[in-house]
């Protein structure tokens, strides 16, 4: 290759694909999904709506694609039932999935939620909670990973953050699937290669660590101090910063807001008032450490404190995206499918020259 082309280092700025799915406008903090702004979306939508969305354009079909989907969760039980024992639920979605031989969507989308269930009860020392295809798909995903019922108002809550992380241009993950997808490979192992760049703590890996941080700072007076000593530390501050936002992600701004819906119905959160202390304390540390480079919240932080109050665990937080992003990773591929070339860039050699 042309030794003076330059690298386009974590292809930051590369554009490689055209897509009708969803927009990340880093410079004013805008999500645009299948047209519609994520703030209405996560007020008004449903993640089956999105599912419609992203799928065909449509969000009329939510009833429809509601008995779909909890149709795919019942058949994707039967084939995996307890599910692949693993430490991890990122672990336990990969081995999952992978023992899948499928290219129906949804019941790859309906797999995703059977398996991290499945997980959770398995980690609290209990069997798995068959679904009931009658519930929401966020409804029905919390009562199998809790092993009861969600109420009204926390059901809605994890729906707006199901329909929250749906899809977000090229992220890591979804650019993994793309890549796969582009070599004419199945939808299963376009999916499997997505959690495994999910599980990373520089993309879907931060809510677990952002709680650990809201648990270990305690109060907002503590904030400052321990965030300084992180720093020191050389270590990043979770669910701050983003490859592609200049300004707050739009998304901790709909979370932060559901959570305080939430709280208005009486289901209190531990941790809102805390975090928003965090959150200004680690800005203002970041805004004098990186003056050139705005480093904001992100979609982590808020997820946190949603999930958090919604009464999930923390070790599912992961999984829970990837509950919600299988409906954009499944989407982007059959786009890729649809449009797209093989995904094959340059790199450029530094290694020795051959001897003479
Ligand atoms: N805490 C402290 N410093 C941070 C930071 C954070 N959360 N995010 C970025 N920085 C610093 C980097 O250390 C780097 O400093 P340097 O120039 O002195 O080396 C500078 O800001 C630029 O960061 P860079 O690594 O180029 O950003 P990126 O675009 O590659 O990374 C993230 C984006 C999201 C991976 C990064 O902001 C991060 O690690 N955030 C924490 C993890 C997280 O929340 N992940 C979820 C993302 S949705």
């Amino acid at each position: 290759m042309d030794p003076t082309k330059e690298i386009a280092d974590g292809l930051e700025g590369v554009v490689v694909a055209a897509t009708r799915l969803s927009d990340v406008d880093g410079e004013r903090g805008r999500l645009v999904v299948a047209g519609h702004d994520v703030e209405a979306l996560g007020e008004r939508a449903c993640f089956e709506d999105v599912v419609g969305l992203l799928r065909d354009g449509e969000a009329t079909r939510a009833r429809e694609l509601q008995e779909r989907l909890g149709q795919a969760r019942v058949a994707a039980f039967g084939a995996l039932g307890e599910g692949p024992r693993a430490a991890d639920g990122m672990d336990a979605l990969r081995a999952g999935l992978a023992q899948l031989d499928t290219e129906d969507p949804d019941l790859v989308i309906g797999a995703v939620a059977v398996i991290a269930g499945a997980w959770a009860r398995a980690r609290a020392g209990e069997r798995a909670v068959p679904p009931d295809p009658a519930l929401s798909h966020a409804a029905d995903f919390a009562r199998m990973a809790l092993g009861r019922p969600l109420d009204d108002a926390r059901a809605r809550a994890l729906d707006a953050y199901l329909v929250t992380v749906a899809d977000h241009g090229m992220n890591a993950s979804t650019f993994a699937a793309r890549v796969v997808a582009s070599t004419g490979s199945d939808l299963v192992s376009c999916v499997v290669a997505a959690v495994g760049a999910l599980k990373g703590p520089l993309h879907g890996g931060a809510p677990g660590p952002v709680l650990d941080m809201l648990d270990a700072i305690g109060s907002p007076e503590r904030a400052l101090p321990w965030l300084e000593a992180e720093l020191a530390a050389g270590r990043r501050i979770m669910g701050m910063g983003h490859r592609v936002y200049r300004v707050r992600d739009p998304r901790a701004a709909v979370l932060e807001r559901a959570t305080r819906d939430l709280e208005a119905t009486g289901v209190r959160s531990r941790h809102l008032d805390l975090a928003q202390a965090v959150e200004r304390a680690a800005a203002a540390l970041l805004a004098r450490r990186h003056p050139a480079r705005a480093l904001a919240a992100n979609v982590e932080f808020y997820t946190a404190v949603l999930l958090d109050a919604v009464g999930l665990p923390r070790e599912l937080f992961s999984p829970t995206f990837a509950v919600g992003r299988a409906a954009g990773w499944c989407a982007h591929v059959a786009e890729q499918r649809a449009h797209g070339r093989l995904i094959r860039p340059a790199s450029r050699y530094v290694g020795p020259s051959p001897a003479d």
